[in-house]
């Protein structure tokens, strides 16, 4: 079993029904993949964790990078996993507060995550909510 986990930012900002359209896709063709994971969303960025076959998996991000709804794609890791961690969701998507907390809306969802998985998701989560705050006070909201 293997992971991918990276993090984007929209190109422009998504309505709620162009977020449930990239869902209903995404979940689809994850089915069919057998690609399980979850989807972060506060409008001004995305973490995104993908687990599955590591060639579908990698597919999958392939298809997924070259997406112009979203851009400054960073992938954070791939590495191999000892067991599928969310085995019910075939995308799971979180919405979080503008401006609020990534980590705040990871931790609900990794509770029955193997301690590892967790903690890289929790730490990729508080280094994007440290950055963004670093942002905020260089240049405050208009
Ligand atoms: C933030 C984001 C996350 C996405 N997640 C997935 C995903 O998990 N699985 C997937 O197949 N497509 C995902 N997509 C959509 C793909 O980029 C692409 O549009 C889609 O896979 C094309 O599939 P189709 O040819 O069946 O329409 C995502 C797109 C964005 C912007």
């Amino acid at each position: 079993m293997y992971c991918l986990v990276y993090m984007s930012s929209p190109t422009s900002e998504m309505g709620e029904d162009e977020v449930q359209d990239l869902l209903r896709r995404a979940q689809h063709n994850n089915e069919s993949n057998d690609i399980t994971g979850i989807l972060i969303h506060d409008r001004r960025r995305y973490l995104q964790y993908l687990e599955g076959d590591e060639a579908k998996v990698e597919e999958t991000f392939a298809r997924i990078s070259v997406d112009p709804r979203h851009r400054a794609i960073i992938r954070l890791h791939g590495l191999t996993i000892s067991r599928r961690q969310f085995p019910g969701w075939a995308m799971v998507c979180q919405m979080s507060k503008a401006g609020g907390s990534l980590k705040a809306a990871v931790e609900p969802l990794v509770q029955n995550c193997d301690r590892d998985v967790a903690d890289n998701l929790l730490k990729f989560a508080a280094a994007r909510d440290q950055a963004a705050s670093a942002e905020a006070a260089r240049s405050p909201a208009q």
